[in-house]
């Protein structure tokens, strides 16, 4: 088998993340936020990690309160997450508003949460000190809602999710289902 060799700067982008997620969190004023986040992947079977980095208003937030709540959205949400993703909170206020982003509220820990998403994990924070230094933030999580009939009972699965979710791979760019969406 032949391989290009390439500058292993481009590692990240050979490698992609997961799905593209959304991290939602709410000020210590309890000021709704959310992000969009293409580094993310699982830890532990209810542990999940998404890479933040340092200075988004979405990381002192959770340093703040310990909480959050990640959401996969679907691939007819492109536009919101590329608007989420480029705006801070502590620049817009509550971003939602600020975006016209739809939300609804997540069921128990009543953050607000993009609509209609693919699923969502409500989270607490496991490690503090790590997000602190280094941006990886680990979420225990507490609550798992998957969008009614995209769970597979029988195989444990979450094939037809996975298929309308949004990879990225670069700028404004993303796959579906192995398409470009
Ligand atoms: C497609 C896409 C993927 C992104 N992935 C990440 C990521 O993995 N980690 C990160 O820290 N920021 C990522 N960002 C940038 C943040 O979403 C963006 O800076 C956001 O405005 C931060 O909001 P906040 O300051 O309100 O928390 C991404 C943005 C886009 C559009």
């Amino acid at each position: 088998m032949a391989y290009q060799n390439l500058d292993v700067k481009e590692a990240f982008r050979v490698y992609t993340g997961g799905n593209t997620v959304t991290v939602a969190s709410t000020s210590k004023d309890g000021v709704a936020d959310v992000m969009t986040v293409a580094w993310n992947c699982p830890y532990d079977s209810d542990e999940i990690i998404v890479i933040l980095a340092l200075s988004h208003t979405t990381t002192e937030n959770i340093l703040d309160t310990g909480k959050f709540v990640v959401a996969i959205p679907e691939a007819l949400q492109k536009e919101q997450i590329l608007k989420v993703g480029s705006m801070h909170g502590r620049d817009c206020g509550d971003k939602f508003t600020a975006s016209g982003v739809e939300y609804e509220l997540s069921q128990k820990y009543s953050f607000k949460v993009l609509k209609n998403c693919l699923a969502y994990f409500e989270c607490t924070l496991s490690d503090k000190e790590l997000l602190k230094k280094t941006g990886i933030c680990m979420g225990h999580v507490e609550n798992l809602y998957v969008r009614a009939g995209l769970w597979n009972e029988e195989f444990h699965n979450f094939k037809e999710g996975a298929k309308l979710a949004l990879h990225h791979v670069t700028e404004d760019q993303f796959l579906s289902g192995g398409k470009d969406a």
